[in-house]
């Protein structure tokens, strides 16, 4: 999507450097546009962990390029078990995402049975998930976009879509999940205005969504978390779209901490709550959404606020010094507060019926 006007990914192999993988640092994001080279296994291990990258797609597509750089690393001699445990070690640096597995095993796969060109293979198989994840993602914003123009159909005015955290083109490698039904219908020209969560306690909307729909020129407020009900009392709200990280065979959506809240009171005023998911989120191997497990962050996420002083990102104190806060980053969403999901295959209800209906290859347990 664009960047100043320019269309952009969020990662990529630097075009003059085979060992440098260069993705937005998106800590800095929305003040400065920042480029980070990524030289090896533990520099893409730390943009992870530590959230340079994020969205449970980039982190995919981040992981595919770190096995990469675990061969590069390995210079000429290629050596399967110290792949393996680089893949492992990556694997650690995020719980919920399923997609970090999903992209590690994957490439790894693709390998171990190769006698050679390795590297070449590692190569080609990080720019296919990356491939495969902008047509993917491409996909759902086709799926969903009758979702908004019937809307629109039966509406005077812009179609009012709220949104939480960051599912967007950041959190891919472009287009978004649940931005890109709303890129499609701007696309045709249908009115628009979303309402941003600002997604407390690192703000992924208010920084990342805002800025991506601020370059995007797509119509847009942001709230603070705590609006979201009272707007959707007010009608205020036609339709809800969130991004998830993991969703379970059953249709249960883990998603970034509140997305619960919004499903609930979604239900409680009969909007419709949509789930946009792209088929690597999907854990075939679990049955319901207790099986997913919770990242728990520094509580100094909730403690601190960031903010942007004299050109400088700066952190300031919220909280009391002697309160300690809890930080956990997901909740679970239950199938049957979400209307249905919006996949690259088309809408379907969240349940597994649903969800086999669209991909029957997973009718067996993984
Ligand atoms: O902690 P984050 O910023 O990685 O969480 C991101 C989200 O929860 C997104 O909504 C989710 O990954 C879907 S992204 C297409």
């Amino acid at each position: 999507m664009l960047v100043r006007g320019k269309p952009h990914r969020t990662i990529w192999l630097k075009a003059d450097g085979p060992g440098c993988v260069q993705i937005i640092d998106q800590r800095a994001l929305p003040h400065e546009l920042v480029i980070e080279d990524l030289h090896s296994v533990d520099d893409v291990f730390l943009a992870i962990r530590d959230m340079h990258v994020r969205g449970a797609p980039l982190i995919g597509a981040a992981a595919a390029w770190g096995v990469y750089l675990s061969i590069v690393g390995q210079a000429d001699k290629f050596d399967l078990e110290t792949l393996i445990e680089d893949g492992e070690y990556l694997k650690t640096a995020r719980p919920t995402a399923v997609n970090l597995a999903w992209a590690v095993d994957r490439v790894i796969g693709r390998l171990k049975t190769a006698e050679s060109g390795h590297l070449a293979l590692a190569k080609l198989e990080a720019e296919l998930i990356c491939d495969e994840d902008e047509e993917i993602c491409r996909r759902i914003g086709e799926s969903g976009l009758s979702l908004i123009s019937d809307i629109a159909q039966g509406k005077n005015g812009p179609v009012n879509i709220l949104t939480h955290c960051n599912a967007g083109w950041l959190a891919t490698v472009d287009w978004g999940t649940a931005t890109s039904p709303i890129y499609h219908a701007q696309q045709q020209g249908i009115p628009l205005h979303v309402w941003v969560d600002e997604t407390r306690p690192r703000n992924q909307g208010a920084s990342l969504t805002a800025w991506e729909l601020c370059e995007q020129g797509v119509d847009h407020s942001v709230i603070v978390d705590n609006a979201g009900g009272h707007l959707m009392q007010q009608g205020e709200v036609d339709l809800v779209i969130v991004g998830t990280d993991r969703t379970a065979r059953n249709g249960d959506v883990a998603n970034k901490i509140g997305t619960y809240l919004k499903a609930l009171a979604a239900f409680d005023n009969k909007i419709p709550f949509y789930v946009a998911l792209p088929s690597p989120t999907i854990d075939w191997s679990i049955d319901h959404g207790k099986q997913i497990p919770i990242e728990q962050r520094l509580g100094d996420e909730v403690s601190f606020i960031q903010g942007y002083l004299n050109n400088e990102q700066v952190n300031v104190r919220l909280t009391p010094e002697k309160s300690p806060a809890a930080n956990p980053a997901f909740d679970v969403t239950p199938a049957r507060l979400v209307t249905g999901l919006i996949t690259e295959r088309g809408v379907c209800e969240a349940s597994e019926e649903g969800l086999l209906g669209l991909f029957p290859e997973r009718g067996k347990h993984d």
